[in-house]
Parts: structure tokens; sequence; C-alpha cells
């Protein structure tokens, strides 16, 4: 790790976030009574300030037991239900990956997938779907992209541990509510297409002392005693499918800006923007597993993104265009009504 403490020494603090709509508080004590009322609820409502809550002050009831079972199994996926179990008909996950290797500290963090607000977000209308899914059908949709693997039943155990740490970490928040720091990092679009030569630099650089030369990550054991990655893979067959929404490229870029190379935050990213586009773009570029049907995604044509690298595709763009960008010139053609075909 001697590399990744000289790299991260000395960083600036890098705003980063000049796209996020910050909440303006009113001065204190200059509002009336009512207007400060309803400020206090926009507070509420923006959710600038929120933290996961703490799991160490859940009684040992039956509840806590549940929300911790589902906590532990986001964490150790690979452990109760990877392709490595011994019980072959828990193997519901293609990969070793755990959900928390890319739902950061434990689905806590801002700009790292939190998890925090999801529960009180669902039922929600999704676009890939064209329909209102439920958060178990937003967990399942992981589950077969980027954990590469099946469904879980709706009513297994798993389900339902998953379903209870969601529960807690949604705890005091009013449905509806849209918290900053969600998803990742919204990364400002490039104009040039995405380079992942000059990607296949970054990643030497800064990413291969984790995640290795040939982007396998590092086995906390071995392979087939199902526990998983000290590194987690970024390509090759353990890794996410080409359907994963990290396998977008504005996703995958937002993503490693705000929470890679593992220690930093959003808050002190090291990579530039253009860095983070073209080292996703190597990383994208590697083989990795494929998952059928894409083209059943997005159903609505309209409510396909730009970046999204499987067919149909906008007409009059390359499949290469849509995947490295520059994506302005396909959003101009969207916006003159032209997508994809049915
Ligand atoms: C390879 C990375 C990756 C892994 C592994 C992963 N996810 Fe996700 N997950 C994402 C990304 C990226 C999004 C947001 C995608 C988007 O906006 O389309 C997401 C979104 C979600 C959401 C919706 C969150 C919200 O507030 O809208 C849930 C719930 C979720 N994942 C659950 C899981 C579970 C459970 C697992 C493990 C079984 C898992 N994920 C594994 C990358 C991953
Ligand atoms: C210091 C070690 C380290 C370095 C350096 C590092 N990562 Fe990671 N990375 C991790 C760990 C550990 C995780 C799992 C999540 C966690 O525990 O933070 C992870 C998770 C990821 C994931 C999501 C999980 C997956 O398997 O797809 C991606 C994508 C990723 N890293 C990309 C990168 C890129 C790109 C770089 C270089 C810019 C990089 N990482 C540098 C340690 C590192």
């Amino acid at each position: 790790m001697k590399r990744f403490n000289r790299l991260i020494t000395g960083v600036a603090i890098s705003a980063g976030m000049s796209s996020v709509a910050v909440a303006q508080s009113p001065p204190a004590g200059a509002a009336p009574p009512a207007a400060a009322a309803s400020a206090a609820a926009t507070a509420t409502l923006s959710g600038k300030d929120w933290k996961a809550p703490d799991i160490t002050k859940l009684p040992d009831d039956k509840y806590g037991q549940i929300v911790r079972q589902g906590k532990l199994l986001m964490e150790e996926t690979y452990k109760h239900i990877g392709p490595e179990v011994k019980d072959v008909k828990k193997r519901y996950a293609g990969n070793n990956l755990g959900c928390t290797s890319c739902h950061l500290e434990s689905g806590g963090r801002k700009f790292g997938n939190p998890w925090v607000g999801t529960f009180v977000s669902f039922p929600q209308y999704r676009g890939r779907e064209d329909a209102v899914s439920t958060t178990e059908e937003r967990i399942n949709g992981c589950m077969e992209r980027s954990m590469n693997g099946k469904k879980l039943p709706l009513d297994s155990e798993e389900m339902k541990a998953m379903m209870a740490y969601l529960h807690f970490l949604s705890t005091g928040i009013p449905v509806g509510t849209k918290l900053e720091g969600g998803g990742t990092l919204k990364l400002k679009t490039l104009a040039r297409a995405a380079d992942p030569v000059a990607g296949k630099q970054v990643y030497a650089s800064t990413c291969a002392s984790c995640h290795g030369e040939k982007g396998l990550g590092v086995r906390r054991g071995k392979a087939g005693d199902a526990n998983g990655y000290q590194f987690p893979p970024l390509w090759g067959p353990d890794s996410y499918n080409n359907g994963a929404g990290i396998a977008r490229l504005t996703l995958a870029a937002g993503f490693i800006k705000g929470n890679m190379p593992s220690g930093i935050t959003h808050l002190n990213a090291v990579l530039t923007d253009e860095q983070a586009f073209d080292v996703a773009a190597f990383v994208n570029s590697q083989p990795r597993p494929v998952k059928r049907n894409l083209e059943k995604d997005f159903p609505a044509r309209k409510n396909k993104p730009v970046d999204a690298a499987f067919a149909p595709y906008t007409p009059g763009f390359s499949a290469e265009q849509h995947k490295f960008g520059p994506w302005p010139p396909i959003q101009e053609a969207r916006a003159k009504g032209v997508y994809p075909l049915k």
C-alpha cells in the first residue's frame, strides 16, 4: 500500500460537487415563525447532513437480528449466496463480489451508491423497465447484473434480511425524501470521447496496485473457498456483466472519481474528471460476462441513456460512440426526437 499512501498524500481538497444542489438555509432568526417552520421542513427534506443510523444501538431482538443478518449478507455476499457456497441451491450470485464492493461503507457513504433513503424512495418509476419497481425488484436488478446471477426469491430469508437492513438504513427519513449524495458523483459530460489508451496509464499508476495488473483482483483465500476478495476484480469472468449500471461509463466514472483509489471520498478526490472517464473507459473495454436480452432494457426508447453501450443504438451513431462518447451529438439528436428503434 506504500505507493497508494504516496498517491493520496498532499492532495488538494477538490470541490467536485458543482453539479450538486445545495439547499440554502435562511439567515438565523430572520424568518417569521411560519417561514421558519417550513424552512425546517425543507432542511429535513433536502437531506443534506444525513448519516447512516448507528446499528450498534439496535437491541438484540428479532428485528435487530434480521437487520444485522441483512447487513452481513450484503457485506459478505459471496459467503452466503455466492457461486462457491456449499449449498448449490443458495448459489444465487454469479460472481464473488459483495454488494458492498460497490455500495461503500455498508451502504452509508455519500456518492458511494448509498442505501440510506433507498427504502423510502421505492416503489419508483424506472426507465430501464418503463414500469414502477419495488425495492425487491431493484435488489434483483443488481443480482442479475452487478452480481451476474439470478433473482432472489421474493419470499426468501435472504431477501427479507436485505430488506430489513435497507428498512433500518431509512430510519426516521420520511417517504419520498431525496437525499444529497445519493448514487454517485454526476460528472460533467466530456466534450471528447473517453480514451481507453490514456485510461490504461491511469490504471497502471493508480489502480493496479490493488486490483492487479490484469484487473482480476486479489482473493482473500483460494478460488473455491467462498471467501471473496480483498480487492475485487474489475473485469474478467468474476466481475459485473455488461448490463450492470456501472458498465455505463458515466456511472463508472462518477463512482471511481468519488471513491477510488480506496481511501478517498468525493471530498478529496485525486482523479480529474478526464482521468476518471478515461480509466472507466479502459476498465469497461475489458472482457466481462455478457447479459442476454439487453435489447429489452429501456423498452420506452426515449429513456435509454446515451451511454448505454448495447443495441439498439441511436440511428446515425456507432456502438463505439455510445460507449465512449462524445455524447453531446447523441444528446442533440435525442433532443430532436431521434431515438433507438424498437
Ligand atoms: C458492481 C457494482 C455493484 C454491485 C456489486 C451491487 N450493486 Fe447495487 N447498484 C450499483 C449501482 C451503480 C447502482 C445505481 C445504478 C443506477 O443508478 O442505475 C445500484 C443500485 C442499487 C439499489 C438502488 C439504490 C437506490 O437508492 O436507488 C439497490 C437497492 C441495490 N443496488 C442493491 C444491491 C444489492 C442488494 C447488491 C448485492 C446483492 C448490489 N446492489 C450489488 C452497483 C452495484
Ligand atoms: C488501495 C486499494 C485500491 C486502489 C488503489 C483502488 N481500489 Fe478500487 N476498490 C478497492 C476496494 C477495497 C474495493 C471494494 C470496496 C471497498 O471496500 O472500498 C474497490 C472497489 C472498486 C470498484 C467496484 C467493485 C468492482 O469490483 O467493480 C471499482 C469499479 C473500482 N474499485 C475501481 C478502481 C479504479 C478504476 C481504481 C484506480 C483509479 C481503483 N479502484 C483503485 C481498493 C482499491
